[in-house]
């Protein structure tokens, strides 16, 4: 079998290459264009697996070589910063919409099995417990990112019923846990680089006590893990999380290893007042798992970025 990681150089793509362990892989195909700059998700890769490294764009005619050579394609390219999203709008569009568009088409034409990150936030504004039956009409996307994942959703299953495609769907939580490509801008990864900075976490008015899904990097792999090797290509929707919490939740976690540490309110576009937790009852039944374990996953990148605040700074500095 041979499998196409786009976006395979990111927060999850760079944990997925060197993590990877499934039976009867030959070629893997590693697509990125470096928008992110993460050069360093290709050191030291582990020996004994068959990389071929592609710096190429998901719009680019060119994908179209590797992933007709390719079973399976995990699509984790995408423009991702939901907050950041409402100034690159076109961009998103660009790269999450046509370039999911042009890669689903090639995939379809020739028989390559689709891997799809969608994300929890296409529920938007919640209350209460949300799972994959929730009606369209209530799915609320508060960016243009988030809008980028409702799109994508409809189009592969546009595509799946006109052309045949094979996918799976996965609505990820926020993810958390240390990679060589991590990345810094959601929710526990950006808490746990405050304060490894000393400085305050930042956190939304709203949100202090407010329940959203998240997801440990592991159990992520080994759902895209999964999915591969049951064949799990059914064109259904899938939560996949380790579990809901609050935003008290992960600052009480990270306040065991950094005692002190202080919270200072700020605004988003993104705030809302509702409070919602995802179900993984479906995803359960499918035979999924979940070992996440978010305070081991603090802990390993706090241990991480230990030498990077190692002396009191003069105050005009
Ligand atoms: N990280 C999360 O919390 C989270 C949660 C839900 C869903 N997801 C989804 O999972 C996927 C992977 O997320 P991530 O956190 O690894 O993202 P990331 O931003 O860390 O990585 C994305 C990668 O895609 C590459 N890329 C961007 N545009 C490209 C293009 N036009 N052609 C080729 N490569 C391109 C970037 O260079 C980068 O290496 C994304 O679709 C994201 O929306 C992530």
């Amino acid at each position: 079998m041979n499998i196409c990681i786009t976006g395979a150089l990111g927060h999850i793509g760079s944990a997925l290459i060197r993590r990877l362990s499934l039976p009867d892989v030959d070629r893997i195909y590693l697509l990125d264009n470096f928008l992110t700059q993460r050069y360093a998700s290709l050191f030291d890769l582990p020996d004994g697996l068959r990389y071929r490294f592609c710096e190429m764009d998901i719009l680019s005619g060119d994908a179209a070589a590797v992933i007709r050579d390719s079973d399976v394609l995990i699509h984790l390219a995408a423009v991702t910063n939901a907050e950041a999203s409402f100034h690159n709008a076109r961009l998103v569009e660009d790269v999450n919409n046509k370039g999911l568009e042009n890669v689903a088409k090639i995939c379809a034409q020739h028989g390559c099995a689709l891997i799809f990150p969608s994300s929890t936030s296409v529920y938007g504004v919640q209350e209460g417990e949300v799972d994959e039956s929730c009606p369209p009409s209530d799915l609320k996307p508060q960016s243009p990112y988030a809008e980028s994942k409702l799109y994508g959703e409809r189009l592969l299953q546009s595509l799946g019923e006109k052309k045949g495609l094979r996918y799976v769907v996965f609505r990820l939580g926020t993810i958390f846990g240390y990679s060589a490509g991590m990345r810094f801008h959601t929710a526990v990864n950006k808490f746990i680089w405050q304060a490894s900075l000393g400085e305050n976490v930042t956190v939304w008015k709203t949100a202090l006590h407010q329940k959203r899904p998240y997801c440990d990097l592991a159990d992520c792999i080994e759902a895209i893990q999964y999915a591969i090797k049951d064949n799990v290509f059914d064109g259904e929707i899938y939560n996949i999380l380790t579990t809901n919490l609050t935003v008290n939740d992960i600052i009480e976690t990270i306040k065991r290893y950094v005692p002190g540490l202080k919270v200072q309110f700020v605004d988003s576009p993104i705030m809302n007042q509702l409070s919602y937790q995802v179900s993984t009852k479906k995803s359960l039944a499918r035979g999924f798992r979940y070992n996440g374990d978010l305070d081991s996953s603090i802990s390993e990148v706090i241990q991480k970025l230990r030498n990077m605040n190692t002396f009191e700074q003069k105050k005009n500095l």
